[in-house]
């Protein structure tokens, strides 16, 4: 891994009115990291997220990606939010095609990356069904696939995986991984489910109730793939587990 920054967060504040919700939180994640951030309902998660890719303003401090301001243009990233988001009026498989398409990719490179997260995420057989369709569960893989396809360089999730029933989670906890390691790109991931959290990450950003800072970070320092019923890992879990208790 290399050590050039890929996500530069400095003196981070955010208020919603007189809440304060992000408060000076500053970190740095390596370009090809995979962070994983850990923190109770409601601290600022997904603030930080909108904050990341420009959907909302800080009121203080700054994110820089690449050392320049968030740049959907410029940047190679997407977003899964934790909403059920595949766009209503298309096909799933337009759905997949749709990012792709304003990348202007060609035919033939956009039919093999639909075909192969229409296998990965087992939408071959309602490709031609509308979001509304389908379980929440598959919603939300129709847009892990639109993600997925990008082989972006920085992939945002957002408890992407909540809606779904455990063999699902556990299968698209490996192919994150595998997505992470072909492509090399920098994954933050949110989640508050700490076996995840120990599952997923290099790297583990534990943040507080509000008004949220990081509290502690953890390196988890286990090869992949990890084993859930390890003594390591689960003393990684405890751990964290401990450190997240804010009740
Ligand atoms: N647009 C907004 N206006 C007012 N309050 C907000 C807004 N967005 C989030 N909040 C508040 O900020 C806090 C953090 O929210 P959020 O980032 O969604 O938390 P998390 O994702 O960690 O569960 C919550 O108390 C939430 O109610
Ligand atoms: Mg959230």
């Amino acid at each position: 891994m290399s050590e050039e920054t890929k996500v530069k967060v400095r003196n981070l504040t955010k208020k919603f009115g007189d809440l304060l919700v992000l408060d000076n939180a500053s970190f740095d994640i390596k370009k090809g990291e995979f962070v994983c951030i850990v923190g109770p309902t409601g601290c600022g998660k997904t603030t930080f997220l909108n904050l990341l890719v420009k959907l909302i303003e800080p009121t203080a401090g700054e994110i820089l990606i690449d050392g320049e301001p968030a740049d959907p243009k410029k940047h190679n990233l997407s977003f899964v939010f934790q909403e059920p988001s595949a766009f209503p009026w298309l096909t799933v498989e337009k759905n997949l095609r749709f990012n792709l398409e304003i990348k202007h990719y060609s035919k033939d490179e956009i039919d093999k990356r639909v075909a192969r997260m229409a296998k990965l995420l087992g939408l071959e057989k309602v490709m031609n069904a509308y979001p509304r369709e389908l379980s929440a569960s598959a919603q939300q893989r129709v847009v892990i696939g639109r993600s997925f396809a990008m082989y972006p360089d920085l992939l945002l999730m957002d408890e992407p995986y909540g809606q779904m029933d455990i063999k699902m989670r556990y299968y698209l906890e490996d192919e994150v991984i595998k997505l992470w390691k072909e492509t090399g790109a920098t994954v933050i991931f949110i989640t508050h489910n700490v076996e995840e959290a120990v599952y997923l990450a290099q790297r583990c950003l534990i943040m507080s109730p509000k008004p949220t800072t990081i509290k502690e970070e953890v390196n988890i320092d286990l090869p992949y793939p990890r084993n859930v019923a390890d003594a390591q890992f689960i003393e990684y879990r405890e751990h964290i587990t401990e450190m997240i208790k804010w009740w």
